[in-house]
């Protein structure tokens, strides 16, 4: 098969105080352990600045073992950023990602969306979103605490499903008011599932990715009386009930959500620690760059609702036609690099930190088990993973630029026209202008 193609990761990725702790070279050894040759990763602007943060990622990524390439996150307003978004797009980027959570921090409103949506357009480059209502968050977090409920369970408790459904069905509605496509970023709800799956069948184009985590656990483990074991659970959207893991799985087997990525962003026990009295400000992510080939597999093939090829096109594929580079990446053919993995299904295996690669300490999946094993990985042309042995080289791995224009915005202006399309309004009607005196 085609080597996977991991559209969502956060490497050295300073955020809440801390740094993930997976660089461009543990976090790809990992990848590549677990059949992953191509990861695009979210690059941040720095003090809002993004030429400064495009910088700042390519340092991190000298030490990359496979390719890769970069989103980056647009946190304010101005002309300048969106001159800068002009730029990237020329360097190679071609999808912005939005915060609507994280207030205070990373977190955009309404107005700055709209901007954004509508200069992506213009450029040929894709919106996407972090999709959770902000202000709402940050008024649950606070109820939740002063209720007295300090633990990892209140992360659970403090962002329910509601909000993160509102945020996609926002964002949804202003991309189709100014005309482009949308990319929802780690769809964790069944309420997000559902806005995305009605705006397609309105023929909007908005693409849903769910992640590793979101098909596989649930938030019961944010209640593990063991604070170690419940903060590798925190992660935003959160992790949600088994019902939700069940939608998200059925979705994503019936095409209504398109790709599954990880949300890869690894803080270890230790950084982790800093909530341990107070939810609030546990640092958020998990791993799974290393899993998500495994638990999509074993979730999604061995339970019936995907076919192998259709694994390919969740896995890898759709990742690459979506982001442009395809069929450079996520096929095996002729002309195309030769990122490709080995996947045998007989194999058991249990997934656990003791045998992983990243440079965690914990892992979600400790105890997980998988039928079905990556026993070869080659990332283009290099014998890579075979055996259970890596041969991974700091410096490898190439930038992949993501070019503008993509398959999402072929054929988009033929259309039906958006909610307000002025250019596309028939004229307006020539009116007779009388003044007559008043009779009184
Ligand atoms: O909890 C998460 N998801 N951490 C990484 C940042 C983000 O929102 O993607
Ligand atoms: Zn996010
Ligand atoms: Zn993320």
């Amino acid at each position: 098969m085609p080597g996977g193609i991991d559209p969502h990761t956060h490497l050295s990725m300073p955020f809440m105080g801390q740094v993930t702790c997976d660089d461009f070279f543990t976090g790809h050894a990992a990848a590549l352990a677990g059949g992953t040759t191509m990861h695009i990763d979210f690059a941040l602007p720095v003090n809002h600045d993004l030429l400064a943060g495009w910088e700042e990622w390519q340092k991190k990524a000298e030490a990359a073992a496979i390719d890769y390439g970069f989103h980056m996150a647009v946190t304010s307003w101005s002309d300048k950023v969106a001159a800068d978004m002009a730029a990237l797009t020329q360097r190679g980027v071609n999808s912005f990602k939005f915060f609507m959570a994280y207030k205070g921090a990373l977190m955009v409103n309404d107005e700055q969306l709209l901007q954004g949506f509508r200069r992506c357009k213009e450029l040929g480059a894709v919106p996407q979103v972090h999709a959770e209502n902000g202000d709402a968050v940050a008024e649950g977090q606070q109820r939740v605490f002063e209720a007295g409920i300090t633990g990892p369970e209140g992360h659970a408790l403090s962002r329910p499903p509601e909000l993160e459904g509102e945020a996609t069905a926002r964002a949804i509605r202003l991309a189709e008011f100014v005309g482009s496509p949308l990319y929802v970023v780690h769809v964790m709800s069944r309420e997000a599932q559902q806005e995305i799956a009605r705006a397609r069948q309105r023929g909007q184009r908005v693409i849903g990715e769910t992640v590793a985590s979101a098909i596989s656990m649930d938030e019961s483990r944010m209640w593990d009386p063991d604070f170690k074991v419940a903060a590798q659970y925190v992660m935003s959207p959160p992790i949600r009930n088994k019902e939700h893991g069940a939608a998200l799985r059925a979705a994503l087997g019936g095409g209504l959500l398109q790709l599954v990525g990880t949300d890869h962003a690894v803080f270890n026990s230790s950084q982790k620690a800093v909530g341990r009295h107070d939810f609030r400000i546990i640092p958020n992510g998990v791993n799974g760059l290393e899993e998500r080939m495994h638990v999509v597999w074993q979730e999604m093939v061995n339970s019936g609702l995907l076919s192998p090829p259709d694994f390919v096109r969740v896995t890898s594929t759709a990742a690459a036609q979506i982001f442009n580079v395809y069929p450079r990446k996520g096929v095996v053919a002729e002309g195309s690099d030769a990122d490709v993995i080995i996947f045998d299904p007989a194999v058991r295996h249990t997934l656990s930190a003791k045998a992983h690669h990243s440079a965690m300490d914990t892992n979600i999946y400790e105890g997980y088990e998988v039928t079905g094993k990556v026993v070869t990985t080659v990332s283009r042309g290099r014998l890579v993973w075979h055996d259970g042995k890596l041969n991974v080289t700091r410096g490898s791995g190439r930038f992949v630029p993501t070019p503008p224009f993509g398959p999402l915005y072929d054929g988009l202006e033929r259309r039906p026209p958006y909610l307000l399309d002025v250019a596309r309004y028939g004229g307006v009607p020539q009116r007779q202008h009388r003044h007559r005196a008043r009779s009184s």
